[in-house]
């Protein structure tokens, strides 16, 4: 298979427009994949305009939501998504261990009707099926689990169902804006516009004079808080704040501001 990029400035959504232009120059496309959350840029893209591309030519669409799934709203059936992908480490809050994988019909008849079956054994989700069928009572996976994994996830799951999906989104957008209003009053730039940052992360610039590798070192070592740098091109001169999950709370934020506080201190010395 051979992707089609579609490419788009990286302070900026994908458009769903650019996917319509990639589709008329190529007649040989048969599906759309996307990411939710760019986790390089904490933008969110809508998924919801690129499913809808993606339907009217009778395509699939596929969807990363590892950064996104229980960070923001995401409806796979309402929207239109075929084949959506997470982990079960970012926003759900687990451990890392798990891909976790939701098809919908769509998806699941281009699985069950293709000809060449898949060359990873560990890959093939119709024999992921065939053991969820045939061996439901006693071993429904064709591999044994990460045991302790999928408890961490069970556990974060009942923890994010009681608290409810709504509240926690609500708590996501309470810790964005006050993380954002923060850097801002502090001087600190963020990368893209604050309405297109998804409520679980933040990107932002450096300030002149530092380094994402200086200010990560630094909350690490005098604040036991670790944050990344960026990706690509803006490895250096961005950082990236992730603050999901259902233990980050209003203290976590203001500790990360205290930092930030104190780098731009060190800095003016
Ligand atoms: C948007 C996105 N997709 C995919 C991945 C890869 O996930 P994993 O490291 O669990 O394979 C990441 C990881 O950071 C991500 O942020």
């Amino acid at each position: 298979m051979i992707p089609v990029p579609v490419e788009v400035d990286p302070s900026q959504p994908l458009d769903p427009a650019a996917f319509e232009r990639a589709l008329a120059s190529d007649a040989q496309i048969v599906g759309i994949a996307a990411v939710h959350l760019e986790t390089s840029t904490s933008i969110l893209n809508p998924v919801r305009e690129i499913a809808a591309v993606a339907h009217k030519h009778n395509l699939l669409c596929l969807i990363d939501a590892v950064a996104s799934l229980a960070g923001t709203d995401l409806r796979m059936d309402e929207w239109g998504i075929d084949v959506c992908t997470s982990a079960s480490q970012k926003g759900l809050g687990g451990v890392p261990g798990l891909a976790i994988v939701a098809v919908g019909p769509r998806g699941w008849e281009r699985i069950v009707n293709q000809a060449e079956r898949p060359r990873s054994w560990y890959l093939d989700l119709r024999r992921w099926q065939w053991y969820a069928e045939n061996w439901g009572d006693w071993h429904p996976f064709p591999v044994t689990m990460p045991t302790s994994v999928v408890l961490a996830l069970r556990a974060a799951l009942q923890s994010l169902l009681k608290e409810g999906l709504e509240a926690r989104f609500k708590h996501y957008n309470v810790l964005a804006a006050r993380l954002r209003n923060g850097l801002k009053s502090m001087g600190f730039t963020l990368f893209a516009d604050e309405s297109l940052m998804a409520p679980v992360l933040t990107a932002v610039n450096c300030p002149p004079g530092s380094t994402s590798e200086q200010i990560g070192r630094y909350l690490e070592t005098e604040h036991n808080i670790k944050i990344t740098t960026g990706f690509g091109p803006y490895k250096n001169t961005v950082i990236r704040i992730g603050h999901m999950g259902g233990a980050i709370n209003e203290a976590d934020i203001d500790g990360l501001l205290a930092g930030l506080a104190e780098w731009n201190k060190v800095l003016q010395r």
